[in-house]
């Protein structure tokens, strides 16, 4: 098990795969990093390992989409305990809020996952008393397609393009680590000390 470079890299790459597809991995609500310092749980939604891009879909009002806009650093971390694989990736973030790329996701959701894009303030905005957020009529519903239509303007995609992985196994019989650049040629791979 992990012998090689070549199937420690087979692993985190379907791992981050698996992760954008399964909500039954703890490898699905990864934390997110960006470039101001702060971090935050977000569902991980695709891994395209043709690409090499993590998708996430956010606010295009919340504060993370002003520090990556159009490209900036950022760092996703993943942990299975179970596996007690961690991996750490870091890439290059952009926010998208039009094109095929959010349109598509837009229409992939469901009409309980857009009504979270109806709050009437940004993410973070200050309240008087606790708040969904949500306008007073959409409270606990399951909205229309027509009723969650103006929130599309406020649904963006956050893509990180990987640029680099550090993927730890943890075990009693030693631990092992690798860390993974890409390249033109796809991921070169280094064992490194745990
Ligand atoms: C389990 C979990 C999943 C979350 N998923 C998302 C997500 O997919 N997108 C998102 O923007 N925020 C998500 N959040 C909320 C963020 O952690 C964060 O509070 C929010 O995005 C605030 O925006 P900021 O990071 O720009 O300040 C999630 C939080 C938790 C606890």
């Amino acid at each position: 098990m992990f012998e090689t470079l070549d199937s420690v890299k087979a692993d985190a790459i379907a791992r981050l795969v698996e992760a954008g597809k399964s909500r039954h991995t703890p490898m699905h609500t990864p934390v997110v990093g960006t470039s101001d310092g702060d971090m935050r749980v977000m569902v991980l939604r695709e891994y395209d390992p043709d690409t090499r891009r993590l998708r996430f879909h956010t606010d295009a009002r919340s504060p993370k989409c002003a520090v990556v806009s159009e490209g900036a650093p950022a760092s996703v971390l993943l942990y299975n305990p179970e596996a007690k694989i961690q991996i750490r990736a870091r890439g290059i973030g952009r926010i998208e809020s039009q094109g095929t790329i959010a349109d598509a996701a837009w229409e992939a959701s469901t009409t309980f996952a857009r009504r979270c894009y109806l709050v009437e303030d940004a993410p973070g905005a200050a309240s008087d008393a606790g708040t969904s957020g949500l306008p007073d009529w959409a409270q606990g519903i399951q909205p229309s397609e027509e009723q969650v239509a103006p929130a599309r303007e406020n649904f963006a995609v956050l893509l990180v393009e990987l640029e680099r992985l550090d993927w730890l196994y943890l075990a009693n019989s030693g631990h092992r680590r690798a860390v993974f650049e890409a390249s033109d040629n796809g991921w070169n791979g280094q064992w490194v000390v745990p």
